[in-house]
């Protein structure tokens, strides 16, 4: 038997896969499902001080290798992501982690507090790297704000943080991130969220495909996985080993899994695949990275973990 168990923060996952902050995790109904799914973790849309509708339709699109979307955050607004902790533990043991995206570090702040108080809520995560929202740029692209951010919202949050983090290209800004949240009691980084301001068409109507932004927006699936897996495995090397790393970006199959488990990923998140394949996704998953573990003969996710050779 292929053991897949893992932990982040301290808190133990039955599995290695859970679903990314976003997709079909916006509502109490959605949550439930997730919480009577494979999915080891029930993570919550990002959520902001007062509900929001976000961007106008069509904010998403199904792409051949991946989605597209400007959704623009919406939401039901934090209080009712805490109001639903209790109800999902009526239904489920496994863990509730909040995603937190406030538009100002003072909302980050009052969300932060607020959540940490929950007791049926396990984890939060802070969303740095939002590439939707119009008129406000990605904070962790500007490192002087990142280094404020933490500075502050380390002060309120009592729970497990973990950070989620855009896509970065070049090494010197790995080294300057990694080098920020070293110095602050970060429980994890979440590699990667979409890859901003993308754009694709489609030539035969020559027309883009999503309404918000003129057609930029995020991308997400297979196109950006080798752009996640630099960040994790770059992350993983600058980090200091009590911080963890979860992966996410183009997991969509268990060999994707096994790819991100390569370069250290402590667990993986699913977006797109779960979008558009719903809360099955997470039991094939699972079944896939245990039958490809089991053919090389391994049993564990520890014998994998950042093994990942170089030449
Ligand atoms: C429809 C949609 C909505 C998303 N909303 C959020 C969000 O609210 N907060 C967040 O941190 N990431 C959000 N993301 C980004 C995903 O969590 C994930 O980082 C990204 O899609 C890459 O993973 P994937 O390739 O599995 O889709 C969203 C992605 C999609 C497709």
């Amino acid at each position: 038997m292929v053991n897949l168990k893992t932990s982040i923060a301290g808190i133990p996952l039955e599995s290695y896969f859970f679903n990314a902050s976003g997709p079909k995790c916006m509502t109490l109904e959605e949550l439930l499902a997730l919480a009577a799914s494979n999915s080891a973790v029930v993570m919550s849309k990002s959520s902001t001080f007062e509900p929001r509708e976000g961007n106008p339709e069509p904010r998403y699109c199904n792409l051949e290798f991946g989605s597209i979307n400007s959704m623009g955050l919406p939401n039901l607004g934090y209080k009712k992501y805490a109001e639903f902790a209790p109800l999902l533990k009526v239904q489920t043991t496994k863990p509730y982690f909040v995603s937190v995206s406030g538009l100002k570090l003072a909302e980050n702040m009052e969300m932060l507090k607020y959540l940490s108080e929950i007791k049926d809520i396990d984890a939060l995560e802070l969303n740095l790297s939002c590439p939707n929202v119009i008129g406000k740029p990605q904070i962790c692209y500007d490192f002087d704000q990142t280094r404020e951010v933490l500075r502050e919202i380390e002060k309120v949050a009592k729970k497990p943080l973990g950070l989620k983090l855009p896509p970065y290209f070049d090494f010197v800004h790995f080294e300057e991130a990694a080098s920020i949240i070293n110095k602050h009691n970060i429980a994890f980084v979440t590699c990667i969220n979409s890859v901003g301001n993308a754009l694709f068409i489609d030539p035969e109507k020559e027309v883009v495909v999503i309404k918000p932004k003129g057609g930029f927006g995020g991308l997400g699936g297979a196109y950006i996985k080798p752009i996640a897996l630099a960040n994790v495995r770059k992350f993983r090397e600058l980090l200091r080993k009590e911080i963890q790393v979860i992966g996410v970006g183009g997991v969509d199959t268990g060999v994707d899994a096994f790819e991100f488990l390569l370069c250290g990923a402590d667990a993986v998140q699913v977006g797109t695949t779960f979008q558009k394949e719903g809360v099955k996704c997470f039991a094939r998953l699972e079944t896939e990275l245990k039958a490809y573990m089991f053919q090389k003969g391994y049993d564990d996710i520890s014998d994998v973990k950042g093994k990942l050779k170089t030449l």
